[in-house]
Order: C-alpha cells, then sequence, then structure tokens
C-alpha cells in the first residue's frame, strides 16, 4: 500500500518501517521496530535521498514509483552504503536506467564491491562543499567520514535549511503517529531507543561525530532527516544537544547503574542489597540488571546514560563470568570512558574475577575504579554487613 508522507512542500518521506525484524544487524533487538526512511525532492530535477533495507524493497519501491508519478528520477544521492540502504539501488536503476548516482569516491569503491553489475552507471562524484543544484534547491555535501562508516556523508539543502543526516541523529523504533518527532513524546517513546542505537552502532566514533557536530554548527539547520525514525523540525537544538554529550562520553543523567551476573542467585541477591542500601545513601537513581538476561546493546546504553557503573561477578573457570566478560569486551570494542566503576567478586574458593576485571577497566580511557572491591565468599550474610556498608560509602563517594 503506498504510503509517503510530505515533509516539506516538494519534499517527501518514502521510507518504510518493519515491525517484524528481531534483530537489527542480526544482533540489536528490535522490540519496538525500526524505520529505513528515504526522501525524495521533486524539484525541477528529482532526486532520491539513499534507498531502504531489503526488508521493507516492496514499501519503499512502491511509494518511490507514486511519489515520482510520471516523472522520472534524475539523481539518486548515496548518503551510505551500509545496505540497511543501499540494497535497492540496482532495482532503482532498473525502474529508472538514466538516474545519475550522486557519491564520494569512497561511495563508489563501496558500490563497485556490492553492485558490480553497476559499474556502467552514470555517476557523479562530489567532494566536500561541492553542490548539486536540482532547480529551486541547492545540496551541500558535508562529508561525515566514520560516523560510522568511511564514505558516509551528509547533504545540506540552503532552500529549506533540511539536514540530510545519514545515521547520525537517527533512532531504532518504528514510525507510526507521523514523520516527525514533535508528533511523539520523543523521551518517552524513543530516548532510550535513540540512545541505545547511538551508543551501540556509533559510540566508537565520538572524536568523528564532534567534527560533524563543529560543522552542523556553522549551518542554519530548520530540519534533520535521519536514515531512521522520525525527522526533527522542532527542538532540534535538545537533540543536538544530546548527541554533544553523547559523543563527548558526558553521562546523560545523574546515575547509578548495577550489573550483576550470577549462576544460582547469590550474586544476585547481594547486588540487591547493595543496590537498597545505595539507593538511601546516593539520592540518585539506581538501576539494577542482570546481564545474563539484558541484552548487552541496553547494557551499553545505560552505561551512556549514567557516570557510575557497579560490577557484581562471580568466578567462573579461575576467570570472569562469560556474560560479565562479553560485556567487557563490547565496553572496549566501544571505547567506553569517562566512568567510574566498582567491583564485587564471588568465589566459593578462590575468587578471582575482581582482579581479572580491574585489569580489563583500567585499559579504558579515562576511568576511576572504586577500591577497594568487595569480596565475597559465595553468599552475603549478616557478617558482611559492616563490609557492604563500607563498600555502599565507597561508591557514594566516588
Ligand atoms: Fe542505518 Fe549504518 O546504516
Amino acid at each position: 500500500m503506498i504510503n509517503f508522507k510530505n515533509i516539506a512542500e516538494d519534499t517527501i518521506w518514502i521510507g518504510g518501517s518493519d515491525r517484524r525484524l528481531e534483530l537489527f544487524e542480526n544482533l540489536f533487538p528490535l522490540p519496538n521496530g525500526v524505520s529505513y526512511n528515504s526522501y525524495l525532492v521533486l524539484d525541477e530535477k528529482t532526486v532520491a535521498f539513499d534507498t531502504a533495507d531489503v526488508t521493507v524493497a516492496d514499501q519503499y519501491l512502491e511509494n518511490l514509483k507514486a511519489a515520482l508519478g510520471e516523472r522520472k528520477l534524475d539523481y539518486l544521492v548515496i548518503l551510505h552504503m551500509e545496505p540497511d540502504h543501499c540494497s535497492q539501488i540496482a532495482n532503482v536503476l532498473a525502474l529508472y536506467p538514466d538516474v545519475t548516482l550522486v557519491g564520494n569516491a569512497k561511495t563508489f569503491t563501496m558500490l563497485g564491491q556490492f553492485f558490480p553489475e553497476l559499474a556502467s552507471a552514470n555517476k557523479i562524484v562530489v567532494k566536500e562543499g561541492q553542490t548539486l543544484e536540482t532547480g529551486k534547491h541547492t545540496f551541500t555535501f558535508v562529508m561525515a567520514p566514520m560516523v560510522h562508516w568511511p564514505e558516509v556523508m551528509m547533504a545540506y539543502d540552503s532552500a529549506t535549511g533540511a539536514l540530510y543526516s545519514a545515521d547520525a541523529f537517527g533512532t531504532f523504533g518504528a514510525v507510526d503517529a507521523g514523520i516527525f518527532a514533535d508528533l511523539y513524546d520523543f523521551e518517552k517513546d524513543f530516548l532510550d531507543d535513540a540512545r541505545r542505537y547511538y551508543a551501540n552502532i556509533v559510540g566508537k566514533y565520538g572524536v568523528q561525530v564532534q567534527m560533524v557536530l563543529k560543522k552542523a554548527a556553522k549551518l542554519d539547520i530548520k530540519m534533520i532527516l535521519p536514515l531512521h525514525g522520525p525527522v526533527w523540525r522542532e527542538n532540534i537544538a535538545w537533540f543536538l544537544g544530546k548527541y554533544q554529550k553523547w559523543s563527548t562520553y558526558t553521562p546523560d543523567e545523574e546515575g547509578i547503574v548495577v550489573f550483576y551476573g550470577s549462576l544460582y542467585g547469590h550474586t544476585a541477591s547481594a547486588a540487591e542489597a547493595f543496590a537498597a542500601k545505595l539507593r538511601e545513601k546516593a539520592g540518585c537513581d539506581v538501576k539494577v540488571f542482570d546481564v545474563s538476561k539484558t541484552h548487552s546493546s541496553k547494557l551499553i546504553s545505560e552505561i551512556w546514560r549514567v557516570g557510575k557503573v557497579v560490577i557484581f561477578c562471580p568466578t567462573y573457570n579461575n576467570g570472569i563470568y562469560l556474560p560479565v566478560d562479553a560485556l567487557l569486551h563490547d565496553m572496549a570494542a566501544l571505547d567506553v570512558k569517562n566512568r567510574t566503576f566498582a567491583i564485587a567478586q564471588n568465589g566459593t574458593w578462590a575468587p578471582a574475577s575482581g582482579k581479572l576485571i580491574t585489569e580489563k577497566l583500567s585499559a579504558l580511557k579515562n576511568v576511576k575504579i572504586v577500591e577497594p572491591m568487595l569480596t565475597i565468599k559465595s553468599a552475603l550474610h549478616e557478617a558482611d554487613m559492616e563490609a557492604l556498608d563500607a563498600f555502599v560509602a565507597a561508591v557514594v563517594e566516588a
């Protein structure tokens, strides 16, 4: 069913939402679905920005054809070559063989790798600051390398003030009530998904995001059109502020998260007792997560949200309990930094996880590790309350 939405006088959203896909990149859970955005501008020349994922291909192609009507497509701008946006390029060329593809040199290297059959397609290769004029609109290209692929670029439309931002400013979550962020209660409906998307997809590349934000500060941005999630036309400064925090690894909120791994419940019980005491003393939000039952993308997102992380971990095979070890691996891969950590280890005969976790956390940049760690021998008992209180006090003071 045709389902496109007008964004401005001659600018149309022609993407699609997918609520069936379980895992984005076959990795990240999508409880609220995901949208793949594509945009079409019907100027004297027609220009589309990106295609869409194969899962919404029928919707995308139907929207593209319907929105164009009798007109042909003159330009297809490729802002990003990841397959969730480029999968339909060959199909667009099959429908509109005279279309000219617009990208940078790296775009076309990747195009050749994904679609060698498109070698003879019409192409325009653009660089930073070059423009594409389509009549009333002039699109200026802004390179955004490693946000989060090397070929990524954005396009700024001086006629509407629209920034076509590629993956930046995107979020997990299907769009339904409308295409604009101000039609939702964004903080309630999308913020957790937006942070989870940022931290896990783009989080490693804070320096590169900072470079793009500096370029964006020079533009008069009236709309942000990302490749996922709603379009921004109000409160843009608020969302830019979130990106400023996230890309500088600055916690969003005052709060503490407690992550535990637990085989039989003893470490979990200790973590819950600790969190209850911490809530009384810390005077801030404290949230507890079972690392075995919570997807690492959510835990990573929580680390981006708050400044302090407390890890309760059993010793397993003389090492770190595997779900906690996997999270530590993810943290290193995503370059987590500027956080305070505290560690509680458990071991029935030779507690060892604390030392190993300390070594891994110490390899992260600008982290503080609260000392001393708490050591539990099998289970926490009344006799351990003094040690637990001391650990709570150390975490509060850190
Ligand atoms: Fe939504 Fe990097 O692709």
